[in-house]
């Protein structure tokens, strides 16, 4: 299945194009160097609104009708924006409560972008029809190929508690609890004395003297993705009825704490994100762009996704900003197919000559096109890119799964837990234990389908919903092979402790009880030491101890055996890692404890072995393997190498032919540095 239909069949390859920054001189030179860069996609008017509407009554979209025609006349297809992200200054002048306010009552002023509170009505009727006209104008146009909706949704504002997020908050919770009691009761009101007496005392949680109620900070965060999601739908719902059957979309941040997007990927026709890694950091900047495709395609089982954004060079808003070194980019865009990406897009097509970002890299940068080495890689990708069309539409099936949900997230980070989590690092580390010995690993919510796996890992799942628990269990009684980590199953969904000994919800299913905890922080140490009774444990965990990180536990067992006990502290010789047999072949394993890489790393393997799950190439360090498959049965196998020096790879038994290079390989690959070979295999 084609993501974008109007592209008949290829990758789309492009980036966000900003003509009204630019005198219309400029134009015909864009779409002439788009055309030769092999650029086939660009997002336009992402932030046009006040081009396309200088006062509330006066519109202009002739200047963007030429900009159509233009790009039609070149081959090139337009994601177009709906331009909802930054408010023309009349907004503010005719609306000032239209503008987001902070926690500690601080108003967001204009001069940057994003100053709106989602639940204004003004910002929201006007964005509406703005919409409206902008769908009903260009819904028949040749180049449209998709709808962008906004963009980075609450990337800079991302909670408002203005007057009218007050009002949609308590609607919001009258929908959800009905009765002021039940609200109470859900909160655990009678806490140091905030029973409500009715829905006006309630307040979004503004900044207060000590600790909020942790489960009104956690209907607030509900409440505000809800709002965002909301405004999302209210386009998206325009788009489809003025423009049916064109897809709709919007630029995601993968792990972006303040939006749920299992949520929001449900709402959306095909999944897209903007990815950023550090070129100063290049070791963690090939996992963190990993791992955000990983979850990327995860939110849309079975399709491929779009990078939407990406720097060709370096960007302009970290404190120290490295450009990437020649070849980088080329293999950052291959990273991107690899892992299940349909196309590849950056920010932004030109780079601007003033305003915040005229120092973010570009596809065409401020020197002549014909002397830049970046312009010159960017030809080249799109070139490369057209060799690679037979992809669109595979994607990447994973065997392993990692339980990621964003309400777990809110949760375990509130404040006054045993020692402060990090969710997003142990979710990272766990992610990198499978990627860099090339087991690709899906993202899924608590209560997804869980059936096309072998192993499931659930780590650090504060908060959990009944329905969720019960999921992981029917997935071992199965026989799958779930590992659960400390700090997983403690709360239900509205954050009340599951009592009789954590982790309440799923206590039966890995046969054992959790006392006490014992957070680690700097000052504490221990290890965890395998008890050497279970072969295929010792085998895959190649050394007896693996170093504890963050937390242990007090565990009792029920009903599992112990793999490894915990060697010092007030739980010397106590369980560390069980495993209790579900059924005739399930397995439910339970790590009471965080580690470092190295204990990840040897986890992960462990846990594989017990699923029997294996990479589908083995390589050396830093060489990504990933493989997309498509439906008529053709697989791809993407070989990247991450090294600034040549290697060469072992096919094992695998050959086929590089469609970058239109040569068959054999039993052994030769990549130059930075290189990479994409194999349709025999
Ligand atoms: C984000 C935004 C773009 C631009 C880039 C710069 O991704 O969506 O508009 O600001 O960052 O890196």
């Amino acid at each position: 299945m084609s993501l974008l239909p109007s592209l008949a069949g290829s990758l789309a390859y492009g980036g966000d194009y900003n003509p009204e920054q630019w005198p219309e001189s400029v134009w015909p030179e864009d779409a002439r160097l788009m055309q030769t860069a092999g650029v086939n996609l660009v997002s336009v008017g992402i932030f046009a609104w006040s081009r396309i509407q200088k006062t509330p009554t006066s519109w202009d979209f002739t200047w963007l009708d030429r900009v159509f025609d233009l790009l039609h006349e070149h081959g090139v297809r337009v994601c177009l924006a709906t331009a909802t992200a930054s408010p023309p200054p009349w907004m503010a002048r005719l609306y000032p409560d239209s503008l987001p306010v902070t926690a500690e009552g601080v108003t967001l002023h204009l001069g940057a972008r994003q100053q709106f509170s989602p639940c204004s009505p003004d910002y929201r009727r006007h964005a509406a029809a703005l919409v409206r006209r902008l769908g009903r104008r260009y819904a028949k146009h040749p180049a449209l190929a998709a709808w962008h909706v906004g963009n980075e949704h609450a990337c800079h504002m991302n909670e408002c508690h203005g007057p009218h997020s007050v009002v949609a908050f308590r609607a919001w919770l009258k929908s959800r609890y009905k009765t002021i009691d039940a609200l109470n009761a859900a909160w655990g009101c009678a806490f140091w004395s905030q029973l409500y007496a009715s829905w006006d005392e309630i307040h979004t949680p503004r900044r207060a003297p000590f600790i909020s109620n942790p489960a009104q900070q956690l209907d607030f965060k509900r409440f505000t993705s809800d709002a965002f999601l909301d405004l999302y739908k209210m386009e998206r719902d325009i788009l489809r009825e003025v423009s049916p059957g064109v897809p709709v979309t919007t630029n995601l941040m993968a792990f972006f704490k303040p939006l749920d997007y299992h949520a929001w990927a449900r709402e959306m026709d095909f999944t897209a994100w903007d990815s950023y890694p550090d070129p100063a950091l290049p070791d963690e900047g090939r996992h963190w762009a990993a791992v955000g495709h990983d979850l990327t395609r995860s939110l849309k089982p079975g399709l491929p996704f779009i990078q939407m954004e990406a720097a060709t060079s370096a960007v302009n808003w970290r404190a120290l900003n490295r450009p990437k070194p020649a070849g980088l980019m080329r293999l950052q865009s291959l990273q991107a197919l690899a892992r299940g990406a349909d196309g590849v897009m950056f920010f932004q097509w030109r780079a601007s000559l003033s305003g915040a970002e005229k120092y973010h890299s570009a596809m065409v940068s401020h020197i002549d096109p014909a002397r830049c080495r970046i312009h010159a890689e960017v030809a080249r990708v799109g070139a490369e890119l057209k060799k690679l069309a037979p992809l669109a539409g595979s994607t990447v099936r994973a065997r392993v799964a990692i339980v990621m949900d964003w309400h777990a997230w809110w949760a375990l980070e509130l404040e006054a837990r045993p020692v402060k989590l990090d969710y997003m690092a142990t979710l990272h580390a766990v992610h990198r234990a499978f990627y860099e010995q090339n087991l690709a690993t899906d993202f899924v919510h608590p209560e997804a389908d869980l059936s096309a796996y072998a192993l499931v890992v659930a780590p650090v799942l504060y908060l959990l919903t009944e329905a969720g628990a019960k999921n992981l269990a029917s997935f071992a009684a199965r026989g799958g092979t779930l590992l659960a980590t400390y700090a997983t199953g403690i709360v239900d969904g509205q954050e009340r402790v599951v009592p009789g000994g954590y982790p309440g919800l799923l206590r039966d299913t890995l046969g054992i009880w959790v006392e006490e905890w014992l957070p680690l922080g700097d000052r504490f140490a221990n290890t965890l030491s395998f008890t050497g009774k279970k072969p295929s444990a010792r085998r895959a965990a190649s050394t007896d101890a693996l170093a504890c990180r963050e937390w242990t536990e007090s565990v009792h067992v029920e009903d599992a055996e112990v793999l490894a006990t915990f060697t010092a502290d007030l739980i010397a010789g106590r369980p560390a890692l069980t495993r209790r047999t579900v059924g005739k072949k399930g397995k439910a394993l339970y790590l009471a404890t965080g580690l470092d890489a190295a204990g990840w790393t040897r986890l992960a393997a462990l846990a594989a072995a017990e699923a029997g799950v294996a990479p589908v190439l083995a390589a050396s360090a830093e060489v990504e393997v990933s493989l997309r498959e498509s439906a008529d049965g053709a697989r791809h196998l993407f070989v990247l190498n991450h090294r600034h020096a040549p290697v060469s790879v072992s096919m094992d038994k695998l050959r086929g032919r590089d469609l970058l290079t239109d040569r068959p390989v054999a039993r052994t690959l030769a990549l130059p540095a930075l290189g990479a070979a994409v194999i349709r295999l025999d």
